[in-house]
């Protein structure tokens, strides 16, 4: 089928109150282990593309190989293309002209300015209201999806100005919500981007009761966990084991993650993880086979390893076996359905 907007997948998943792994790409060999993951467990499943990524694999490329998944390769599985940390209304605009099916406005930070230390300030309420009703302009005229964050996480995000994050105001993401009219939004409840989210041997705490609150609040709208890798030990010791060095790597337990989806998360974005798994395969093989330099030995193994813990993660959030629940919808429709 042909890629559907992201909507539709939260939507369906709030109804089945279960979670979607929304799982970063940047090349070839990522897409097929997401892909080949989802079609395994019958899984429903989101691609998102982060602006780094766009600069680094030609934004069309990877456009046209997601397209190619959803339309020729496995037509029986919904996949969605978001644009992850969408940083201005330009790149909005470029995505959608791309045929991305959903795109995040991340205006809880200003990305066109920078202070003196170079870290993006926070935006207020009012600047992230307008711009996300700027994004919403833009994409709902196409049937495209919108998320939106309100309050700032840790990693990327703790490139602001006072280098604090700021948990999600319930009240503040009611109001936002009601203002916007947002279909996702992301919420800060503790976790941060990359490896290391907390300090090693203390206790993993997240503000799980913020997610209780704004789903009682706004039921219609699809819950989004950003930081939600797991780093698990097992991928970082192997990565040590050969040669690495990623020591004190800490992320959110999976069933933690669990609890979130049980309180109403929807989508939960991965990156680090799928990083983690093909840093190991690749040194793994660079260790046992130094000899070998065809990439298809080292990518391919790495290909394999993410899929395997794709597969696990898709199980564990409650995704598997949804893909066959419910029809395509398509950006069409989606337009006419926002009244466009
Ligand atoms: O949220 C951030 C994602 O991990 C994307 O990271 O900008 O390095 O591609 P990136
Ligand atoms: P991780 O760094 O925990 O994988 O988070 C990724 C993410 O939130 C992408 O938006
Ligand atoms: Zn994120």
């Amino acid at each position: 089928m042909a890629l559907v907007p992201m909507k539709l997948i939260l939507d369906e998943a709030n109804k089945g109150e279960y979670g979607v792994g929304a799982f970063n790409v940047n090349n070839m060999e990522q897409l097929q282990a997401i892909c080949d993951a989802a079609a395994e467990t019958e899984s429903p499943v989101i691609i998102q593309v982060s602006r780094n990524a766009l600069k680094y694999a030609d934004k069309g490329l990877l456009a046209a190989m997601v397209r190619y998944m959803a339309e020729e390769k496995y037509p029986h599985i919904p996949m969605a293309l978001h644009l992850d940390h969408g940083p201005d209304i330009e790149t909005i605009k470029e995505c959608v002209e791309l045929g991305f099916t959903s795109v995040m406005i991340d205006g809880s930070l200003d990305y066109g300015t920078k202070d003196e230390a170079g870290k993006h300030p926070p935006r207020s309420f009012e600047d992230n209201v307008a711009i996300t009703k700027e994004a919403i302009a833009v994409a709902h005229a196409a049937g495209v999806s919108v998320e939106g964050e309100i309050g700032t996480l840790g990693g990327i995000e703790d490139d602001t100005v006072a280098g604090a994050v700021h948990l999600t105001e319930p009240d503040e993401a009611e109001e936002f919500v009601k203002q916007t009219g947002v279909d996702a939004l992301a919420l800060a409840i503790g976790t941060s981007h990359g490896a290391y989210k907390f300090p090693v041997g203390t206790e993993v705490k997240l503000a799980l009761n913020i997610i209780d609150d704004v789903h009682k609040r706004c039921p219609q709208t699809a819950l989004v966990m950003h930081g939600s890798s797991s780093v698990p030990k097992h991928m970082v010791d192997e990565v040590n084991k050969y040669g690495g060095k990623v020591p004190n790597a800490v992320g959110v337990p999976t069933a933690m993650i669990q609890d979130a989806i049980k309180r109403g998360m929807r989508k939960v974005n991965i990156d680090t993880d799928g990083r983690l798994a093909i840093t190991a395969a690749i040194r793994k093989v660079f260790t046992e086979k130094p000899e070998a330099f065809d990439p298809r030995k080292y990518l391919g193994p790495a290909r394999d390893a993410v899929k395997t813990w794709i597969v696990e993660e898709m199980k564990a959030f409650g995704t598997a076996g949804h893909a066959r629940d419910y029809k395509p919808v398509s950006l069409e429709e989606m337009k006419a359905r926002y009244g466009g």
